[in-house]
């Protein structure tokens, strides 16, 4: 099968898959990251066809939305890579990518990997964490799980561990500074920390203008 034709037959394959998921995990979720993964990848050294499949496939089955299990996601993402004859040496590199992506997965110290693919698919799946879009996907999650918005009375826990990262039940607000407001610093390519700043600094005028509100002050 061709390049393109693969790619289409994946973009049908998420599209029907994540049909009825949560509005920040979602179908166009998936096609910005993909977008972004390309505007990134044009000024990196990379397997085009590694991260544009590893952008497709990466939230195939989130393991917050499947009982914490880590392992569903990356074997759906196999499978149908391997019903679709693709090349065995980049079936491994799209799973290990999408095995690896996760911010949770970065907080686990040990079992680290990485490759310059990872990189690229990381930073654009970290720039829809940010921005408008980023405020906008944080209370819809924050919603989704009937979560506060905010709690002045319960504060930020900034040294989690990746099991206390994914056992949390804090507001989201705390969200912005328990992952949010450090993917600045994380991001891994030149594009990707440029377009970072931008939206970093939208998300700290949101924060300030949210208190403000809060407080009856503006
Ligand atoms: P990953 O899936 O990369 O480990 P997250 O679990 O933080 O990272 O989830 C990705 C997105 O889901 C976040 O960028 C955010 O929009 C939303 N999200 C996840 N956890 C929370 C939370 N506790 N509060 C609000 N939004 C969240
Ligand atoms: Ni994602």
């Amino acid at each position: 099968m061709s390049d393109s034709k693969l790619i289409e037959t994946t973009k049908d394959f998420v599209k029907t898959t994540l049909e009825n998921a949560e509005g920040g995990h979602d179908w166009f979720h998936v096609l910005r990251v993909y977008n972004n993964t390309m505007l990134i990848a044009k000024t990196e050294n990379v397997d085009a066809t590694v991260v544009a499949l590893a952008a497709l496939l990466h939230d195939i089955a989130d393991s917050k939305f499947h009982d914490g299990d880590e392992a569903i996601g990356p074997m759906k993402a196999r499978e149908f890579l391997f019903s679709q004859n693709v090349d065995s040496t980049v079936i491994e590199h799209v799973v290990k990518i999408i095995e690896n992506i996760s911010f949770s997965k970065s907080l686990d110290k040990k079992n680290q990997w990485t490759s310059d693919e990872l990189k690229v698919v990381q930073d654009a799946d970290r720039l829809d964490a940010l921005g408008a879009i980023g405020i906008a996907r944080a209370f819809n999650y924050g919603g989704f799980k009937n979560r506060k918005m905010f709690d002045p009375g319960i504060p930020p826990n900034l040294n989690m561990t990746k099991e206390e990262y994914k056992k949390s039940t804090a507001p989201t607000i705390n969200h912005f500074y328990e992952k949010l407001l450090l993917l600045k610093s994380k991001m891994n390519t030149k594009t990707g920390k440029k377009i970072a700043e931008q939206r970093h600094k939208y998300m700290e005028e949101y924060l300030e203008q949210f208190y403000a509100e809060w407080d009856g002050k503006r």
